[in-house]
């Protein structure tokens, strides 16, 4: 399958995200691009709003793929991941077939079967092997840990009473992690690693131009040099790029134009998601962060 946009070389990968939206350095475009190159998933780790997620979904539009997202949680298991059958459609056939005194029909056939996202991405997909999104694979447990392992090896799953389903071409993987525990080496090792930091000034502004692209240079200006202050504070939770996104959104809503103490007080929720962190920065303290911000930006 030949992507909508060539992806030859770093640049052109990173040029076709921007052209999505998507802001980001050469080193995670590297990255990217021998992912694609190579056929090897790709393993995000980083803070909590980042653009972890959002490269998968950014990329399946690139390559003009569908995108197929597996949610991790506790207690995932491989079953769930990879298909379920319809147990209730299986009854009713059975039924039916009774009472019209016919056999019983193939209950394993495609009609009960229930594909969940691990089966989806090993069937052929309109458009070309799609794009499997893994999201916080840290969340699951390790015995699926395991079972993906071999799934991603050989891109392959099996249902015991149909045989193995291989995907036709290889999907193209990305795996999230926000490193709640360590993912085991195994994993890791199949996978091209890349930790997502947060982004240095310029690339946050130019982050917020693309997602927040009505918010005013000034005031864009001001608010991407209060977070990036605020992510050296001593905070329980530092803000993500989403949060900075969030934030500079509901300045616009309100028509703020320049930061005051006050607007950061009333505003803060769009930031910072605990009690105590948000206590912390009302009164002195964000006047403090302020007073630094406005003398930098002098
Ligand atoms: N580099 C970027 N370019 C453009 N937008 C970005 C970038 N990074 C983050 N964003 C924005 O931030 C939002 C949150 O990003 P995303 O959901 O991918 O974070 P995440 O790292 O997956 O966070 P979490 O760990 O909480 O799941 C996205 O919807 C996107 O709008
Ligand atoms: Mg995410």
């Amino acid at each position: 399958m030949t992507s909508s946009i060539p992806l030859d070389d770093i640049d052109a990968v990173q040029a076709a995200l921007a052209g999505e939206g998507y802001v980001c350095g050469r080193d995670l475009a590297t990255v990217t691009f021998l992912a694609l190159r190579l056929g090897r998933p790709l393993f995000l780790e980083g803070e909590a709003g980042t653009g972890k997620t959002e490269i998968a979904k950014v990329l399946a539009a690139v390559l003009g793929r569908r995108l197929i997202r597996l949610q991790c949680y506790e207690g995932l298991d491989a079953a769930t991941a990879v298909y379920e059958w319809n147990f209730a459609a299986q009854m009713v056939a059975i039924r039916a077939a009774e009472a019209r005194g016919e056999a019983p029909p193939d209950l394993f056939g495609d009609d009960f079967l229930i594909a969940r996202p691990l089966l989806e991405a090993m069937r052929p997909q309109p458009g070309g092997a799609p794009v499997l999104l893994i999201d916080e694979i840290d969340r699951a447990d390790a015995p699926f840990e395991a079972f993906l392992l071999e799934a991603l090896s050989d891109f392959q799953v099996t249902i015991p009473e149909r045989g193995p389903v291989r995907a036709p071409a290889p999907p193209v993987v990305v795996l999230t992690s926000n490193r709640t525990r360590e993912v085991h080496d195994a994993l890791k090792r199949r996978c091209l690693y890349h930790w997502v930091d947060y982004p240095g000034h310029d690339r946050e502004m130019a982050i917020l131009a693309a997602r927040a692209p009505d918010a005013a240079e000034a005031l864009s200006r001001e608010v991407v040099a209060f977070v990036q202050k605020l992510r050296t504070e001593d905070l329980f939770k530092t803000p993500g790029v989403a949060e900075t996104i969030d934030w500079a959104k509901c300045l616009l809503a309100l028509d703020v134009i320049d930061l005051s103490p006050e607007v950061v007080a009333d505003t803060l929720g769009a930031l910072l998601k605990y009690q105590d962190d948000i206590q912390k920065l009302q009164g002195s303290e964000a006047r403090r962060i302020l007073d630094e911000v406005r003398a930098e930006l002098a």
